[in-house]
């Protein structure tokens, strides 16, 4: 009744978006994402007869409150789903996904956390289980099931049996990387689960957004196929931007973008400029990630650690999927 697993966060090339249904977290629109090897989380689950409550440690530290209860709403699944009503868990997680880097660290926390959650209880799970019920700890979690590209298809059942990651291209196929851009950042963070909900109950632009997604997925996974770098930065950059614009037409508007964020976007268009191939894509954070291949390392690295108001630059390469520990 015990078991460790580790999952990577992922990184999403066309965004996902706004929810059709909150409960069960099904996505208005599917979306595509790579793994990275650079951030990642471990979690060990184990479920106690002794234990009246689960209980969950985060890099050693107890955790309560939102946090803790989106964990335990998660492992009621799980004990739905093995007839284990009243045996609880401890969860001990370790969290290599720095928050300050900007990348949602719910990504691969739920990943894991399905994976170790799962097999601790005993369930045998395919892939594709795995991902479809990480989808309802954190949508973006699914995708992180999968190294390499991963598609998160969002079907059309109303119990949500379709929606779920599927591989679209393996870690190997590609080596691209990504530079996480991280800001000097004090801002008070609208969450991407209330970002989203607003967006889509108040945005007039939401439906244009829906309606450009089916045309960029499948663009971009024809640059992927074909190892088409600046097909794949140009519908990554533009999804990122369209998604981004859909906030300012909510009620009350919003944006995550600092003065840094735009001063970012503007040298990697500068850089491009110069003939460099880089891209950008921003989550929801003020956090800029830039797209480069590898040979260009050094100089990218270089160039945005000189940008005012930047305090770090983390490089990540493809990740693999779930692995157990
Ligand atoms: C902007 O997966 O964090 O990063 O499903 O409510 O947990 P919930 O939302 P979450 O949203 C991620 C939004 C995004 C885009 C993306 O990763 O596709």
């Amino acid at each position: 009744m015990k078991a460790t697993a580790r999952a990577h966060t992922n990184i999403a090339l066309i965004k996902y978006w706004g929810k059709r249904n909150e409960q069960l977290i099904l996505p208005t629109n599917s979306s595509l994402s790579l793994t990275l090897n650079g951030f990642h989380t471990t979690t060990t689950v184990e479920f106690q007869e002794d234990l009246t409550e689960d209980n969950f440690f985060l890099n050693d530290e107890s955790v309560k409150g939102e946090q803790y209860d989106r964990v335990a709403k998660f492992l009621d699944l799980i004990r739905l789903r093995t007839g284990k009503e009243g045996l609880y868990a401890s969860v001990r997680s370790t969290n290599e996904v720095p928050t300050a880097a900007g990348f949602a660290s719910s990504a691969s926390g739920f990943a894991a956390l399905a994976a170790a959650g799962t097999k601790a209880a005993g369930l045998e799970m395919s892939s594709q289980d795995l991902s479809r019920i990480t989808r309802q700890g954190s949508g973006s979690a699914c995708r992180s099931i999968y190294g390499g590209f991963a598609e998160w298809r969002m079907g059309d059942r109303p119990d949500g049996a379709d929606s779920h990651a599927i591989p679209v291209a393996s870690a190997e196929h590609w080596d691209i990387r990504v530079a996480a851009v991280v800001l000097n950042d004090t801002m008070k963070k609208v969450s991407s689960r209330a970002g989203m909900k607003r967006t889509v109950e108040t945005s007039p632009f939401f439906r244009g957004w829906i309606e450009s997604v089916p045309n960029d997925l499948k663009e971009i996974k024809a640059g992927i196929a074909m190892k088409d770098f600046e097909k794949v930065g140009q519908i990554a950059e533009a999804n990122c931007l369209k998604m981004h614009a859909t906030t300012l037409g909510a009620n009350p508007p919003f944006t995550y973008w600092l003065d840094t964020t735009m001063t970012v976007m503007q040298k990697v268009r500068e850089m491009r400029k110069s003939g460099l191939p880089v891209y950008f894509t921003i989550d929801a954070g003020p956090n800029v990630k830039v797209l480069y291949l590898p040979e260009y390392e050094e100089k990218v690295k270089q160039i945005l650690s000189d940008i005012e108001g930047v305090t770090d630059v983390r490089l990540s390469k493809v990740g693999q999927g779930v692995t157990y520990l």
